[in-house]
């Protein structure tokens, strides 16, 4: 088999590139290691920049989330119970965010992909790049018994976290960036109408608590939790119980409580790998960098490598041009550490840290004192969240 494009992974970027790159005659094959149940089965993020949503309708997959997402212009942040909305709309010039679970946006790509008979290959076992740093490199992967052999000019390695291909790229030439953090998120999927019409971050100095959704129906709510904890140690009972201690009195009069249709418990973590190209082979999304949940970046970093990745190979194949594809990695990178500079600024003026000095605690609370004094620190905030350009 031959294609111009081979995509390892498919989730929301390996998808995405493989849509928007059909669109312009460029021909991919997504190799996906899972079902295309299991794929589903994930609950991820809920929260999409303006960019993510304009990349959404480019790629002809954007009629659902229209009609389904919500529109939001603003958010709370609560402070041991003083509670203050975060104008969005206001500091950021306009702009506001989509509120749309990953989930719904996954299933919404591969239904545009079966729509475009485009290849997406699941249960590929083993999947190797091969020859990365030729003019003609490949990838194999295993069905069954059968090693298959696909041909390409490029391979995206879009495979996330856990994936083949950054382990691609020789230890000599990849350099990691890594912070962990000293807890983890419980997250709880509950099939009730959410306490609050827009998203509710919460300070406490029991832990960091959040209420957001999914549609007015499906709520999705966080408590910060030691990483020493598992889902085991969390009935819905302790954690409806913990999640209200950690909200103003009057959001958690009126909360809303029901049987967990998901519980998961999710460390936090900052990485980034450089370069996010080596060779024939480029990085995109989860499997070039992770951020800490807490800015409702995952996606959206992903979205800005898809964007930059998709102009890139259009210049190739239709212009000859190739500076895109030269200039990718510094281009991704210098968006993927602000987008890292914002999730690591969000979760350490929220969370409590174990062991943190009275100074450091000090220093938070100053955080959240300046933010809300300053309009031109609210604009900062905003215009990150809502998305810096691309
Ligand atoms: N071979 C083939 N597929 C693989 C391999 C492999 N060796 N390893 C992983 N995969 C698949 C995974 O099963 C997954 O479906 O690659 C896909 C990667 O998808 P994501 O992990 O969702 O990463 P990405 O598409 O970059 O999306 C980033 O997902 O994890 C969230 O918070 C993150 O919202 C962000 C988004
Ligand atoms: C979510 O709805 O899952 C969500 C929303 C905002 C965040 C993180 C997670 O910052």
């Amino acid at each position: 088999m031959r294609t111009q494009v081979a995509i390892i992974g498919g989730g929301p970027s390996g998808l995405m590139l493989s849509q928007l790159l059909h669109l312009k005659g460029i021909a991919t094959v997504v190799l996906e290691r899972q079902s295309r149940e299991y794929v589903l089965s994930r609950i991820r993020a809920g929260v999409l920049e303006h960019g993510f949503a304009e990349l959404m309708r480019e790629a002809q997959c954007g009629e659902r989330m229209d009609r389904e997402g919500e529109i939001h212009e603003g958010f709370f942040i609560s402070d041991n119970g003083a509670m203050r909305r975060v104008d969005l709309h206001k500091y950021s010039g306009g702009s506001s965010v989509v509120v749309y679970g990953q989930t719904e946006l996954t299933r919404d790509l591969y239904e545009a992909r079966d729509r475009m008979n485009g290849k997406v290959i699941h249960n590929a076992e083993d999947v190797q790049p091969h020859d990365l740093k030729s003019a003609n490199p490949y990838v194999t992967y295993r069905m069954g018994d059968e090693i298959i052999r696909i041909d390409c000019d490029y391979v995206i390695g879009a495979d996330g976290f856990h994936g083949v291909s950054r382990k691609s790229i020789p230890r000599d030439v990849l350099k990691e960036y890594e912070k962990v953090y000293p807890f983890g998120w419980l997250g709880v999927l509950s099939r009730t109408k959410p306490v609050s019409p827009e998203l509710i971050y919460a300070k406490h100095e029991r832990g960091f608590a959040l209420c957001s959704l999914r549609s007015q129906v499906l709520s999705r709510y966080y408590i910060q939790v030691p990483l020493s904890d598992t889902v085991e140690d969390w009935s819905d009972e302790k954690f409806w119980d913990e999640l209200k201690r950690r909200l103003p009195a009057d959001v958690a009069e009126r909360l809303i409580t029901g049987p967990s249709i998901e519980k998961s418990i999710a460390p936090l973590r900052s990485f980034v790998a450089e370069p996010m190209r080596y060779g024939n082979l480029f990085l995109a999304g989860d499997a070039a960098h992770i951020v800490p949940p807490t800015g409702a970046r995952g996606l959206n970093s992903a979205a800005s490598d898809i964007y930059y990745l998709y102009h890139a190979m259009v210049a190739h194949y239709k212009n000859g041009d190739d500076s895109g594809l030269d200039n990718y990695s510094a281009k991704a990178l210098a968006r993927v550490w602000k987008a890292q500079r914002f999730s690591w600024w969000m979760t350490t003026m929220l969370h409590t840290f174990p062991d943190s000095l009275a100074y450091d605690q000090k220093l938070q609370d100053t955080e959240l004192a300046y933010l809300f004094s300053s309009e031109k620190a609210q604009g900062s905030l905003a215009e990150n969240y809502v998305g810096l350009p691309f």
